[in-house]
C-alpha cells in the first residue's frame, strides 16, 4: 500500500532496528500493555510476521510503516482478525514522527485493505480514556465510540464497512 509519503507493507527482518528504536520506546509505551519486545523477541516477531499468511484468523498481522523520504520504517499499524469478517485494528509510531498526519495517512491506507482486500465487514479499535491521540485518530478515521459509563475500562470503537464506504 502505497501514500503520498509512505509505504505500509509486510515486515522483513532488515526492519529489526527501526522497529526496536520506537516500540521500546517509554513514550510508545505509555498507554500500551506489556512489556517492550528484547531485541531478540523482536526478531523472532518479525520472522513470523514476515511469513503469515495474511487472512490467517486468531493472528496479529503486523505491517511495518516506511518513511518514503528517509526509508526508515516509522511505525506499524495491523489487525488482530477474530475471523474472516471481523478485526480489532491497532498503531504505534515513533515519537519523532507524532503529530505530522502519519498514522492517519497510514491507516486510511491501511483501512481500504482491510475492508476491501481482505473483506472485513466490522473493524473495532480500543484504547486507554487517556490516550487522546488514539482516540482522536480512530474518531478523524470514522470509528465511533461505544456508549460507555465512566466505570468502565478502555474506550471501545466500531466500524462497518459499509459505513466506511459511505464516508465523503
Ligand atoms: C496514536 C498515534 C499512533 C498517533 O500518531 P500520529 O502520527 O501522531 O497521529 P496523526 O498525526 O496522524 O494525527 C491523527 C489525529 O489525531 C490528532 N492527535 C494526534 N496526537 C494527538 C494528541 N496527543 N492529542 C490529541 N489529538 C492528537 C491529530 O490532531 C489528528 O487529528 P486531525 O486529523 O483532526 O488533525 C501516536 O500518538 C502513537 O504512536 N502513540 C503511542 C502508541 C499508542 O498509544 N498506540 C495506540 C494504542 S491503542
Amino acid at each position: 500500500m502505497r501514500t503520498d509519503r509512505l509505504v505500509v507493507r509486510r515486515f522483513t527482518m532488515a526492519d529489526v532496528d527501526d522497529f526496536c528504536a520506537y516500540q521500546s520506546d517509554p513514550r510508545v509505551r505509555k498507554f500500551l500493555q506489556g512489556a517492550p519486545q528484547s531485541a531478540e523477541e523482536a526478531a523472532r516477531y518479525l520472522a513470523a510476521q514476515a511469513v503469515l499468511d495474511e487472512r490467517a484468523t486468531s493472528a496479529w498481522h503486523g505491517y511495518a510503516v516506511q518513511h518514503l523520504e528517509s526509508g526508515k520504517v516509522i511505525g506499524d499499524v495491523g489487525v488482530y482478525l477474530v475471523s474472516a469478517g471481523e478485526g480489532d485494528v491497532g498503531f504505534q509510531f515513533h515519537p519523532a514522527f507524532h503529530g505530522q498526519g502519519y498514522a492517519r495517512e497510514a491507516m486510511v491506507a491501511f483501512l481500504r485493505y482491510v475492508f476491501d482486500i481482505l473483506g472485513v465487514e466490522h473493524v473495532t479499535a480500543g484504547c486507554d480514556r487517556a490516550n487522546a491521540a488514539s482516540s482522536t485518530l480512530l474518531q478523524r478515521l470514522g470509528l465511533h465510540p461505544r456508549p460507555a459509563s465512566p466505570d468502565d475500562g478502555d474506550l471501545r470503537f466500531d466500524l462497518t464497512r459499509d459505513e466506511w464506504r459511505a464516508q465523503p
